[in-house]
């Protein structure tokens, strides 16, 4: 089959398009006919070999974790699926080798959540990873029913699900970009500020008395800008910065598969409550034009890498 594929750690330019074995199917995964994949960060940042300290990286190397498609087959301890299920996974492994910017790639039984027949598969394969960080930030900072909330990022793949999730919830979100995303953000429902200089500044117009919780998908600045834009008591979490909790008394999340958590996503979608920006699409072929799409840093919702 054909996937996307490194040889050496020289990041996306280093990718080609190579013929590779089929997966195997292990005795608790499923093997999914891939439809989509969508680009997270830490793709691109993979393929610079920069997640080595954390999961073991082994080339030759597909990167890739989210990904959505139709059950091809099923290893003999799963139950509940059918050959032709429409699925959608966050297919984090313990070990990154064989990921999802594949024609088919095999999946452990704790990645994967039945896809809604409202919901097209490009939509789905860009809920995994970026839908559930947005929601497990939000259970960090337990953001809910009447809070501020500051989400940083707010027009990226992670920021715009946490954005909507956080109105959702009740809470009044107020969300940083660039001005030319500033309208985007209004629609998915945050008042925007610009981000860099005056950033404090900037929140404390529309939130005078600080906000009750922080979303950090940025570190750095806006990280450290947290004490002077939250109130006494208030919340932060961050994906980046591992240091919030000693600093900050707040949450360092890493994402993690969580089907319950990927089903209710996908179903709010089916509803018409979560929307899916997809601001690229690139065949597999050109699969290293997404990831470097992606690593320009300034992606609205999500790139999409199909099959076709
Ligand atoms: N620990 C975890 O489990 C975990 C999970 C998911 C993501 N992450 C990390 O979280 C980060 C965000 O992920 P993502 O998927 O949302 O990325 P993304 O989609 O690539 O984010 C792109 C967005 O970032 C905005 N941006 C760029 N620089 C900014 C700045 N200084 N301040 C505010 N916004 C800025 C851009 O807005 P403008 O174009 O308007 O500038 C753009 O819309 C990445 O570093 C990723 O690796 C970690």
């Amino acid at each position: 089959m054909r996937a996307a594929l490194i040889r050496s750690f020289d990041g996306p330019e280093s990718v080609e398009i190579a013929d590779v074995v089929e997966p195997a199917v292990g005795p608790d995964s499923v093997l999914i006919e891939v439809a989509a994949t969508s680009v997270n960060p830490v793709d691109w940042k993979i393929l610079h070999g920069g997640m080595q300290a954390a999961i073991p990286h082994h080339l030759p190397m597909t990167p890739g974790w989210d990904v959505a498609g139709t059950v091809a087959a099923v290893g003999p301890a799963i139950r509940d699926l059918q050959i032709g299920d429409r699925v959608a996974a966050y297919a984090r492994k313990d070990h990154v080798r064989d990921g999802t910017f594949a024609e088919r790639v095999a999946v452990p039984e704790r990645s994967w959540a039945l896809v809604p027949d409202e919901v097209d598969l490009e939509v789905a394969a860009c809920l995994p990873l970026a839908g559930m960080t947005a929601d497990m930030l939000l259970d960090a900072a337990a953001v809910g029913e009447g809070d501020t909330v500051l989400v940083h990022a707010a027009a990226g793949g992670v920021g715009s699900f946490a954005v909507q999730l956080a109105a959702l919830r009740g809470a009044t979100v107020v969300g940083t970009a660039s001005e030319r995303n500033h309208d985007y953000l209004r629609d998915l429902g945050a008042t925007p500020v610009t981000y860099g200089e005056g950033l404090v500044d900037h929140v404390r117009e529309v939130a005078p008395d600080g906000v009750d919780a922080v979303v950090d998908l940025v570190g750095g600045a806006a990280l450290e800008a947290t004490p002077q834009v939250l109130r006494d008591g208030g919340r932060v979490a961050s994906v980046i910065d591992p240091s919030v909790a000693d600093r900050f008394g707040g949450t360092y999340v890493f994402v993690r598969p969580d089907r319950a958590r990927l089903t209710r996503l996908l179903q709010l979608v089916a509803e018409g409550r979560l929307k899916v920006e997809i601001a690229e699409r690139y065949p597999l072929e050109q699969a290293r034009e997404a990831f470097l799409a992606s690593k320009a840093g300034h992606v609205r919702g999500k790139v999409v890498v199909t099959r076709d």
